[in-house]
């Protein structure tokens, strides 16, 4: 195999949920409260080393607002008109807000039925700084996790926790496809 491998991921969640801070906070280290909502998609590539082995990630943030599903189906599509072949996603909820969690089950279940079966499913438990501030339960979901073969993270955009462990597990995940 060519040791020079890409890999295609694409974030998906809710609105507000903290999408673009992770992928800021992982590609670029930075964070702000006031991050804009994201209208169309974006596009961002991290390489990084794993095992010896370089990789890239070309990361696609999309737009969470349910405003702008209209744009949709773009994201899924590749260069082949294939819907999400060879592509991972990081799927991103607020811990503080339990219908975030529910919207990430409601993108399982299209990806499973859209996308190949061996995708690779990664899920964010997002803004765990907040973890005082309200009541969660995060065993639901890891359970959950566990039955569609996914991992959880606990992350923090803001604090920067979780989310290097969110990306090396992806990455190696990959590798061993
Ligand atoms: P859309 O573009 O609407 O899909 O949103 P998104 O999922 O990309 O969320 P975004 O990164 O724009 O963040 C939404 C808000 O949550 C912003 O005000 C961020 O500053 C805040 N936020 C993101 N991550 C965290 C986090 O880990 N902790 C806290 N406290 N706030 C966060």
């Amino acid at each position: 195999r060519a040791r020079n491998l890409t890999f295609k991921l694409v974030l998906l969640g809710d609105g507000r949920v903290g999408k673009t801070s992770l992928v800021l906070r992982y590609v670029n280290n930075v964070f702000s409260e006031k991050q804009e909502t994201t209208v169309q998609a974006s596009y961002l590539t991290k390489r990084l080393v794993i095992g010896g082995v370089p990789i890239t990630l070309s990361i696609w943030d999309t737009a969470g607002q349910e405003r702008f599903h209209a744009l949709g189906p773009i994201y899924y599509r590749d260069a082949d008109g294939m819907y999400l072949i060879n592509t991972t996603a990081l799927l991103v909820y607020d811990i503080t807000d339990s219908d975030t969690f529910l919207r990430v089950r409601k993108w399982v279940k299209e990806l499973q039925q859209m996308a190949s079966k061996d995708i690779v499913m990664v899920i964010a438990a997002n803004k765990s700084d907040l973890i005082r501030s309200k009541k969660y339960d995060i065993q639901e979901a890891e359970s959950y996790a566990t039955t569609i073969g996914a991992k959880l993270f606990l992350t923090s955009a803001k604090f920067g926790t979780g989310i290097n462990d969110v990306f090396l597990d992806i990455a190696a995940r990959l590798l061993q496809k």
